[in-house]
């Protein structure tokens, strides 16, 4: 049985631009008429926060505006915005806005888009964003350490017309290696970890809590936006119980379609879900995390309330998103970019060219490299570009993954379109910004290089990165 009631409320929540539970109910009209442009503020600063429950102490953590993940900015999609970013930290920063398609000079990667923001410096970052979706932003300096510390938050960039849903939640997931006083153990240039998975927490957070059970109503129908803010982890999600249909990935729409296992979400990248809560008042279903499946764990319970349902919405009523507008590729007039991945324990990499040096791996290793992109390990942010474009060509990028360990590759600047994976069929056709590439695995992925500047290409497995697996591209 339908409440018309409540599709009335629904209907009307819509018409007010303030379907998410997160917005106050400001009417569309005057947010439409609101000139300035959307300003925000973030400070970084070391904060203690309650990670861990007591009698654990506090962790000390970077992070924005003293907490992590940091405060949730909300942009509206083609309305310019600006953030001043205040470095109250004792290292320089810059922020990179993943995922937004925005000016290069924006893009926050030091010394290639812009001078570090030193320790009581500030920045005021201005852009449009063009595409409406879930992003995030992270400092982009010392990428492993800062953003394993926890510099980092949660961007909404709103529909012009939200989607219909009861309520629009953001689960940002990490992992923190935390000391048995829960503070963060600071070996990030372990390389054990730099030459294997990445550094991989023993504390799963979900929003910067450890994720306690998240109360839901039965019947009500619920946009979860996932992001992985983890600086290795990946996560394989199981929603016991309950059918998800995921209607975007990294920002951008996907024809709705119901996942064939679980949700396996790559450092970086975001899923966003229609989740409806089609069990009875008073129930209780695990989240579980299945990415090690031998040793599958419980990431936290949707706890069902008491009271009577909602009417049930039928998942596949979802109209889904409406598009972003991106340049679709030209294969037939290609530039053709192989990206043979190599490196790590138990890799193939020999030797490569570092700078302007031809090393060989044990010699790398002392110096910390120990992935290469084409044969050449990265050595900071303004190496030579991997290759040029003139604005306007597709290029397609055909990547080989010739190592035992994964790696989430990320364009800076651009969304890619995914032609061909050899294991997975669910990415293929999808607009990503980060694809992952499994052990041996490989995959082309195309994309109009409209957007000029020097962009930064590499793993977001951040000590991967760190570790040579880091390119430039250029688009002129
Ligand atoms: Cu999240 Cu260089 O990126
Ligand atoms: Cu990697």
């Amino acid at each position: 049985m339908e409440n018309k009631d409540r599709l009335f409320t629904r209907r009307d929540i819509l018409k007010s631009g303030a379907a998410s539970t997160l917005l106050p109910l400001i009417p569309g009209s005057v947010l439409a008429a609101a000139s300035k442009p959307r300003e925000y503020r973030l400070t970084a600063s070391s904060t203690a926060i309650q990670l861990a429950d007591k009698p654990f102490p506090k962790t000390d953590t970077w992070s924005f505006n003293q907490q992590s993940p940091g405060t949730l900015l909300r942009f509206r999609q083609g309305e310019a915005t600006r953030i001043g970013v205040t470095n109250a930290l004792p290292q320089s920063l810059t922020v990179h806005w993943h995922g937004l398609r925005i000016s290069n000079r924006m893009d926050g990667v030091p010394e290639l888009t812009q001078q570090p923001i030193g320790p009581g410096e500030s920045f005021w970052y201005e852009f449009t964003p063009p595409d409406a979706g879930t992003f995030w932003y992270h400092s982009h300096l010392n990428t492993a350490e800062q953003v394993g510390r926890g510099l980092y938050g949660p961007i909404i960039v709103e529909e012009k017309e939200a989607p219909p849903v009861d309520r629009d939640l953001v689960w940002v997931l990490d992992d923190w290696r935390l000391d048995n006083q829960a503070q963060i153990i600071l070996d990030f240039d372990n390389p054990r970890d730099l030459a294997r998975a990445g550094r991989l927490g023993n504390t799963v957070t979900i929003n910067g809590r450890i994720p306690q059970s998240v109360p839901v109503q039965a019947g009500e129908r619920i946009r979860l936006r996932l992001i992985n803010a983890a600086n290795a982890r990946i996560f394989a999600l199981r929603f016991q119980g309950h059918r998800s249909l995921i209607i975007a990935r990294d920002g951008q729409p996907v024809d709705p379609y119901e996942p064939g296992g679980p949700i396996v979400i790559g450092p970086a990248q975001r899923f966003d879900l229609i989740l409806d809560m089609s069990a009875e008042p008073g129930q209780r279903y695990s989240v579980i995390d299945v990415s090690f499946p031998q040793s599958p764990s419980r990431l936290t319970n949707l706890v069902y309330r008491a009271t009577p349902g909602l009417e049930r919405a039928a998942l596949a009523d979802y109209p889904g998103l409406p598009e972003n507008t991106l340049a679709e590729p030209d294969l037939s007039n290609a530039l053709v970019q192989p990206v043979d991945l190599r490196g790590g324990d138990l890799g193939q990499l020999k030797r490569a060219r570092l700078g302007d040096q031809q090393l060989e791996i044990t010699r790398l290793y002392l110096l910390g490299k120990m992935w290469a992109i084409n044969d050449v390990a990265n050595d900071g942010f303004t190496d030579v570009p991997m290759f040029s474009v003139t604005r306007g060509r597709t290029v397609v990028l055909e990547f080989k993954n010739h190592s035992a360990w994964p790696h989430p590759m990320h364009l800076h600047g651009h969304h890619f379109k995914v032609i061909e994976h050899s294991r997975d069929r669910e990415v293929v056709g999808k607009w990503l910004d980060t694809v992952m590439l499994g052990p041996e695995e490989s995959a082309r992925v195309a994309f109009v290089a409209d957007n000029p500047g020097k962009w930064l290409f590499h793993c977001h497995i951040l000590g991967h990165a760190r570790a040579g697996m880091m390119a430039v591209i250029q688009v002129s």
